[in-house]
């Protein structure tokens, strides 16, 4: 079988694409990895397929993100919503992050990488919670790359909680209404402790966002391309990132 960092021991196999360079390469990067389905469709296979080529993209952009000192690369692995889908697709979906972890833990621990999950876990399957808690459990002191996996996550559940939280604060006399700040209700999210994404990508060629990260993509530079998620890869978030440099991020004020 083939490890998820082989690429990182044969160096010399690489394609030659340049890396980007310089300060400005994004702290964080969140991905909406959109199209697998449709990348199966095309080639007339099962979707499940698709969701297993999607997992061999994850590897691609892992190495890529570290490769590039990115520090926190955020994916969008199943969405609050994604339980409508069939019970047979949900049930693969969920499998996966046992798959990969299964295969990678060992490597993502030697490689430094940190594995985080943001998302509502109480809905999720014991199997899929053991094998995301191992793992987080395993690289928490981990300094490299964070890895986050955004599973069963949704960006309205995630704001809602969080002003639940506050309300109670304020109900029982802790904190004023007048109290309630930006950065309160920031640090109150899943993303707790880490940076807003600089860079948001979506695959997939919808020009949405699908319920991800609404509050913390506020400032976001935007990237998006047609190519399916199984599609995926070094090079294109090489091209993302070196777009992203050629930006001017001003917040609303004046460059
Ligand atoms: C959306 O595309 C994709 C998902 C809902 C699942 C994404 C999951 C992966 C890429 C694998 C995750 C791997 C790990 C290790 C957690 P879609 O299937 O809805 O595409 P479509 O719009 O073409 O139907």
């Amino acid at each position: 079988m083939i490890k998820l960092f082989e690429s990182w021991r044969k160096k010399g196999s690489r394609p030659a694409i340049e890396a980007p360079s310089g300060d400005n390469i994004p702290k964080h990067v969140a991905i909406i990895m959109d199209g697998n389905g449709r990348w199966a469709r095309k080639l007339g296979l099962p979707r499940i397929v698709g969701h297993r080529n999607g997992m061999k993209a994850v590897k691609r952009a892992t190495i890529a993100a570290d490769e590039l000192g990115i520090s926190v690369l955020t994916l969008y692995a199943f969405s609050t919503e994604n339980w409508k889908r069939p019970k047979d697709e949900v049930d693969f979906l969920m499998s996966l992050p046992q798959e990969f972890l299964a295969i990678e833990l060992e490597e993502l621990i030697q490689k430094n990488v940190q594995v985080r999950m943001m998302g509502h876990p109480n809905e999720l399957p014991d199997h899929t919670v053991a094998a995301m808690e191992e793992a987080i459990e395993r690289t928490k002191n981990n300094t490299g790359l964070i890895l986050n996996f955004a599973l069963n996550y949704g960006s309205h559940r995630e704001i809602t909680e969080c002003v639940k939280e506050i309300a109670v604060r304020v109900q029982n006399g802790s904190i004023k209404p007048e109290d309630i700040t930006q950065d309160m209700i920031g640090s109150g999210l899943l993303t707790g402790d880490l940076p807003d994404p600089d860079l948001l990508i979506r695959t997939g060629g919808e020009l949405r966002l699908s319920n991800f990260m609404l509050w913390q993509t506020a400032y976001s530079e935007l990237w998006f391309t047609d190519l399916y998620w199984p599609e995926f890869g070094r090079e294109q978030l090489f091209a993302a990132v070196a777009e992203y440099q050629r930006r001017t991020r001003r917040y609303g004020g004046l460059s």
